[in-house]
C-alpha cells in the first residue's frame, strides 16, 4: 500500500482535475518537500499519476521587511520617536532604535523632519510635518498579500534595493491522473524471494522495474597499502622468472645469521648499536648448528678455503646477540645453509620481499624500518656476467632498460656492484640497488660444493612505491601520519612492464 500521505494526495488528484503540489502542501498543512517525496514514491509504482514540472516565482518579505509590517518602517519609527512639541537631541534620537540611523536619513530626505544645528548642547531634531504616511510599510504589506503588481516599478526596485523583499522560485508539480490511477496503490515488489517462487505468489505480484541509473552500493572491503600493492607486482615478476619465495617471517634474528654467517667481522661498524637495533629480552639466541658455527668461527679468525680470514678472536657471545634483522640477506644465508645440507646440490632461484630495521636518522626518505626486495641464484659456475644478465632481465620486467654498474663493497660479496638506472624524468642516473657474488668464505663453510657460486641483489620497496604513487615524504607512506583515505583511494599498481 502507498503510505497515508500518498493516499491523501491521490484523493486530492481525484477530486481536482489537476492540482499543484504547492496547493496540496497548503491543504494538507505539510512541507512542500514532503509532498514532492510522496509524489515521487507514487510515481515509482507505475503510471498512477502524471506530473508536469512548474516553476513559480513569487516575492517574499525579508526579515527586515517583516519588521516593517510589525513596527512600521525605520523612517516612520524615527518620526514617531520625535516629540511633536519641542524636539529631541539628535544624539538621543539615535538611541531610540537599532535602525534609527537609516530611518533618520530616510525621514530627512522625505522632508518629515528638520534639524536645528544652532541649539545649545548639540543638534536638535524636530518634526517638519504634523502627520506622515508610512508608504514603505504599506508597500511591503502589499507584497506580503501577493499584490506586488499594484506597486509602481520604480518603487518596487527601491524595496529590492533596501533588501526588504526577495524573489523566490518554487519548483512544484502539476499532478493529473495517470493511466493506472487508483485511490489505493499497492507497493511494487523489489525482490523475488524463494518463498514467492515456491508458493507461486510471484504470478500475482507487481515488480518494480530495474533502475539502471541507480548508483551501486560501494562494496565494503579492506584496502591494500600501496607498499603491499607494489610488493605483489615484484612478487609476480620473480614468480614469472621462476623464483621461489623464501620464508621471511622472523624479524628477530641472531647476529650469527645476520652478520657472522655472511663473513662480516665482529668489529664491523654496522654491528654497532648506532646502526643496529639489538634486542634486550631475550638478549641471546641459543640454538645454532654447532658444526657450522665452528667453521664460521674458524674462517673469521684463522681463514681457510684459500682465505686468510679476518684474523681476530671470534666470540660466540657476540654471535648470539639477538637483533632486528638489518637486511633480508640474513634469510638468504639461512636458506643457502639449508640448501647445503641436502644430500645432493641442485640449483635454486630464491627471492624475498620483507621488512628490515636499521637504527637510522629519520628524514623524508629514511625510516628505521623499510622493506627489501632480494633475489638469489645458486648454481655451478655462475659469474659476474650471469649477475649482470639476470639484473637486466629483472629490471626489464620493471620497464627499466638502461642499467649501469659501479664497483662497490659488501663484506659478503666479491665482486660487488651498485646498480644504477637512468631516470627519464630526472634525466640522470639514480642508484636502484646493490648486488654481488657471495664470497667463498660465506658459502664453503655452509657446505655448498666447490664450484657452486651464488649471485644476489637487493633493492628497496619503498623507493619504487614512492615514485609510483607520487609520495615524496616517506612519513606519508608509513607511520602515524598515513592518511587512510590515501590508502583507500590509491589505484591498483601496474608497474610499466
Ligand atoms: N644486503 C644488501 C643491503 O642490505 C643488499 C644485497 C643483497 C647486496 C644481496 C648484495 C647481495 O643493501
Amino acid at each position: 500500500m502507498a503510505d497515508a500521505l500518498g493516499v491523501e494526495i491521490l484523493k486530492l488528484v481525484n477530486e481536482n482535475e489537476a492540482i499543484d503540489t504547492v496547493k496540496i502542501a497548503s491543504i494538507l498543512g505539510k512541507d512542500h518537500q514532503q509532498i514532492v517525496g510522496a509524489v515521487n514514491s507514487l510515481k515509482s509504482v507505475g503510471d498512477v499519476i502524471q506530473t508536469e514540472q512548474l516553476s513559480n516565482k513569487h516575492w517574499e518579505l525579508t526579515k527586515e521587511g517583516k519588521l516593517f509590517v510589525e513596527h512600521g518602517s525605520h523612517e516612520a519609527c524615527v518620526y514617531e520617536a520625535v516629540p511633536s512639541d519641542g524636539g529631541i537631541k539628535q544624539a538621543d534620537l539615535m538611541k531610540t532604535s537599532p535602525n534609527a540611523k537609516i530611518g533618520f536619513s530616510k525621514a530627512m530626505s522625505a522632508g518629515w523632519l528638520i534639524m536645528d544645528k544652532t541649539a545649545e548642547g548639540g543638534p536638535v531634531v524636530k518634526r517638519k510635518v504634523s502627520s506622515i504616511e508610512d508608504k514603505a510599510k504599506s508597500q511591503v504589506m502589499l507584497v506580503q498579500a501577493g499584490q506586488i503588481s499594484n506597486i509602481p516599478e520604480k518603487e518596487c526596485k527601491e524595496l529590492k534595493k533596501r533588501k526588504l523583499i526577495v524573489e523566490v522560485v518554487v519548483k512544484s508539480f502539476k499532478l493529473t491522473k495517470g493511466s493506472d490511477f487508483s485511490l489505493s496503490v499497492s507497493k511494487l515488489e523489489t525482490d523475488l524471494t524463494p518463498e514467492m517462487i515456491s508458493s507461486g505468489s510471484w504470478k500475482e505480484k507487481n515488480f518494480k522495474a530495474y533502475n539502471f541509473n541507480a548508483m551501486g552500493v560501494m562494496p565494503v572491503s579492506g584496502h591494500l597499502h600501496p607498499l603491499m600493492k607494489v610488493r605483489a607486482e615484484f612478487r609476480q615478476i620473480f614468480l614469472e622468472m621462476g623464483f621461489t619465495e623464501m620464508p621471511t617471517n622472523n624479524y628477530v634474528e641472531s647476529s650469527f645469521w645476520n652478520f657472522d654467517a655472511l663473513f662480516q667481522p665482529q668489529q664491523h661498524p654496522a654491528r654497532d648499536a648506532h646502526d643496529t637495533f639489538f634486542i634486550q629480552d631475550p638478549m641471546y639466541a641459543t640454538e645454532f648448528p654447532m658444526e657450522y658455527l665452528e667453521r664460521v668461527k674458524k674462517v673469521h679468525s684463522e681463514g681457510g678455503f684459500g682465505s686468510q680470514g679476518h684474523k681476530y678472536d671470534w666470540s660466540i657471545e657476540e654471535a648470539k646477540k639477538n637483533l632486528l634483522r638489518t637486511h633480508t640477506t640474513a634469510v638468504s644465508a639461512r636458506m643457502l645453509y639449508k640448501l647445503a645440507q641436502l644430500e645432493e646440490f641442485h640449483p635454486v632461484k630464491y627471492f624475498s620481499i620483507d621488512r628490515v630495521f636499521r637504527n637510522e636518522t629519520l628524514d623524508a626518505t629514511h625510516l628505521a624500518e623499510f622493506h627489501q626486495i632480494e633475489g638469489v641464484v645458486a648454481d655451478y659456475n655462475l659469474a659476474l656476467a650471469d649477475l649482470i644478465g639476470v639484473l637486466h632481465a629483472f629490471f626489464k620486467k620493471l620497464g627499466i632498460e638502461k642499467l649501469r654498474f659501479k664497483p662497490a663493497f659488501n663484506p659478503y660479496t666479491e665482486p660487488s656492484m651498485e646498480i644504477f638506472s637512468y631516470h627519464e624524468g630526472l634525466k640522470k642516473w639514480v642508484e636502484v640497488g646493490n648486488s654481488g657474488v657471495f664470497r667463498p668464505e660465506m658459502l664453503l663453510p655452509m657446505g655448498l660444493p666447490e664450484g657452486v657460486s651464488v649471485i644476489a641483489w637487493g633493492l628497496s620497496l619503498e623507493r619504487p612505491t614512492m615514485i609510483k604513487y607520487g609520495i615524496d615524504n616517506i612519513r606519508e607512506l608509513v607511520g602515524h601520519k598515513v592518511n587512510l583515505q590515501m590508502v583507500q583511494e590509491n589505484g591498483i599498481c601496474r608497474l610499466d612492464k
